[in-house]
């Protein structure tokens, strides 16, 4: 566990634990701020208090086989932030896929370059196999995301046509990966 100031705010950065499912509500909340939101992300359901319970077993399980690992910012005793590697399966082992979400009021502060530091420094430390790629799927409109990602190293390596529908309008989907 970590305390780093943003922008004035104390923000605590832990990884996930089973003290998690005593709290599910708060990870809950913060996913579905985001959905609400509709940003650029590919969930666009809501998700219920049995889903997420549901989502966090199995995730703690992939974290106990040094399959995962995930780190939440939390501020004020919530959720503001989220981010995780998940390594895939068969041939595709030495790939971790990547994801992060940051709650619309703690944008800009550097919280999401902090974390994606701090998620891939976790990875190459705990998940086995270490991960040899780190790969990301971004909307093409996700200007912000693509801009964070390019700055923290990643590569545009493929660009597939209308994979999200998004607001009515399909998006093209953009693959990014960094080699580590
Ligand atoms: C994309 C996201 C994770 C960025 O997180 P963040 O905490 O705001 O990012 P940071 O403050 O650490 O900014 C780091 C860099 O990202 C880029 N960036 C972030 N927000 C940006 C914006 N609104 N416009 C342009 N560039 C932006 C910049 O390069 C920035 O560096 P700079 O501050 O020196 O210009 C955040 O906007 C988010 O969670 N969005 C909604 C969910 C989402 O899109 N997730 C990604 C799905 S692939």
């Amino acid at each position: 566990m970590k305390t780093k100031k943003f922008n004035n705010k104390q923000i605590i950065i832990r990884s996930l634990s089973q003290k998690d499912l005593k709290q599910a509500k708060k990870l809950q909340t913060f996913i579905n701020a985001l959905i609400k939101e509709n940003v650029q992300i590919k969930i666009n359901k809501k998700k219920s208090l049995k889903e997420e319970l549901n989502w966090l077993k199995e995730h703690l399980e992939k974290i106990k086989k040094r399959k995962a690992v995930f780190l939440v910012a939390e501020h004020n005793n919530e959720i503001v932030g989220s981010t995780g590697i998940n390594l895939q399966r068969g041939k595709k082992e030495h790939v971790g896929e990547f994801g992060i979400g940051i709650h619309k009021d703690y944008r800009r502060i550097g919280l999401g370059g902090c974390l994606m530091s701090e998620i891939i420094n976790l990875a190459k430390k705990q998940l086995k196999p270490r991960p040899k790629i780190i790969r990301l799927s971004v909307f093409i409109t996700n200007k912000s995301a693509i801009s964070l990602y390019k700055k923290m190293g990643f590569k545009i390596v493929a660009k597939i046509p209308k994979q999200f529908n998004h607001k009515g309008k399909l998006i093209d989907e953009i693959i990014m990966i960094k080699e580590l």
